[in-house]
């Protein structure tokens, strides 16, 4: 597939004019949300959903994440909204999924053949913006090639998927960095497929009760594909050591990843990557820092993991899931 990529700049309301035409049209357009870049096609629409999963070389049994511009929306796209869902959409728009049954009027391609459909209000401007322009859910895996680190950034999208996507709407850099979390909400007590965005705890500060998949369950697998793909791979090969350990590990030419500065003493000819010590700024730098490093072209990457709690659950998580790329 070979098309020319406009990227445009997202503050321009003549860029969302054009992506949102683009949209209906049956086209694909990359667009920014809080979390990390989308890669965009209308949801309702099959032929351009599978555009998606062409562009990205995603396999066909991963289903797609709808996004809408308002959580009356989501009555058009589930069967029911059960009651903890209901509670959990307090926190649209923001970085929430939510798995609930699956209305006819999505496409079997959307959710893969799931009987469920994930959704989601992102908190994006330019996000909201598009939706509201183009007027129909989006349906939106993150903007990058199958495998690979998600992009927060335009250039990122445009590394991986240059003229595979009709337009990149152009915001900078997404202020959260990571993923949003995905809830099951079909179950009797709400379930998280794949950490992210909003932290465990503050679902819990709603609703009470809440699993935690470990990412490994089969039944979760085979209702969330996604978790056994590969994933946020960086080319390199990716070795989590505890915090204050990268020095005992690396090896000439490796890189490191830590929340400390360089310490005095190490010198080994590698890349040093200091990350922010407050999880936040942790978080909006991984993916990026993950492609420097692989721009950089080292054979290892050597990263400290952090603390499990709020939004370093889901580093943890995607730092796992690239050291077992
Ligand atoms: O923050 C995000 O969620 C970004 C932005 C663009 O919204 N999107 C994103 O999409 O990360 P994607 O496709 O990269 O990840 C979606 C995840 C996958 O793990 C997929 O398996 C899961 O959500 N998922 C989607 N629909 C599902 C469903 N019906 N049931 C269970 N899991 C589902
Ligand atoms: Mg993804």
């Amino acid at each position: 597939m070979s098309l020319r990529t406009e990227v445009l700049p997202a503050s321009e309301a003549a860029a969302i004019a054009r992506a949102a035409e683009v949209l209906r049209g049956g086209g694909l357009v990359a667009f920014p949300t809080e979390t990390v870049y989308g890669l965009g096609a209308d949801a309702l629409d099959a032929a351009a959903v599978r555009k998606i999963f062409a562009a990205k070389g995603r396999p066909a049994d991963n289903p797609l994440i709808v996004h809408v511009a308002a959580a009356e929306e989501v009555r058009a796209l589930a069967r029911t909204v059960p009651p903890a869902a209901e509670k959990l959409m307090r926190l649209w728009p923001g970085p929430l999924t939510l798995v609930l049954p699956r209305a006819d009027t999505v496409p079997a391609v959307t959710t893969a053949g799931q009987p469920t459909v994930a959704v989601r209000v992102p908190a994006h401007p330019v996000a909201l913006a598009l939706l509201q322009a183009c007027g129909r859910p989006i349906a939106a895996p993150s903007a990058n090639r199958s495998g690979r680190p998600s992009p927060t950034t335009a250039e990122h999208v445009v590394a991986d998927l240059a003229g595979a996507v009709d337009v990149v709407l152009d915001a900078g850099p997404c202020p959260v960095g990571l993923e949003s979390t995905v809830v099951d909400v079909t179950g009797a007590v709400p379930r998280v497929l794949r950490a992210g965005g909003v932290p465990v705890e503050a679902l819990r500060a709603i609703v009470g009760e809440v699993e935690v998949s470990s990412g490994q369950e089969p039944e979760d697998m085979a209702r969330s594909p996604g978790l056994r793909h590969r994933h946020y791979a960086p080319r390199a090969q990716v070795v989590l050591v505890g915090p204050g350990e990268a020095e005992r590990h690396a090896g000439p030419g490796d890189a490191v990843m830590s929340q400390r500065p360089r310490p005095a003493g190490f010198n080994k000819g590698g890349v040093w990557r200091t990350m922010p010590a407050e999880l936040e700024g942790y978080a909006r730098e991984l993916f990026a820092a993950l492609r420097e490093l692989d721009a950089a072209e080292v054979r290892r990457i050597v990263v400290e993991t952090v603390p499990e709690a709020g939004i370093g659950r889901a580093i943890l998580d995607r730092l796992r899931r690239a050291a077992a790329g």
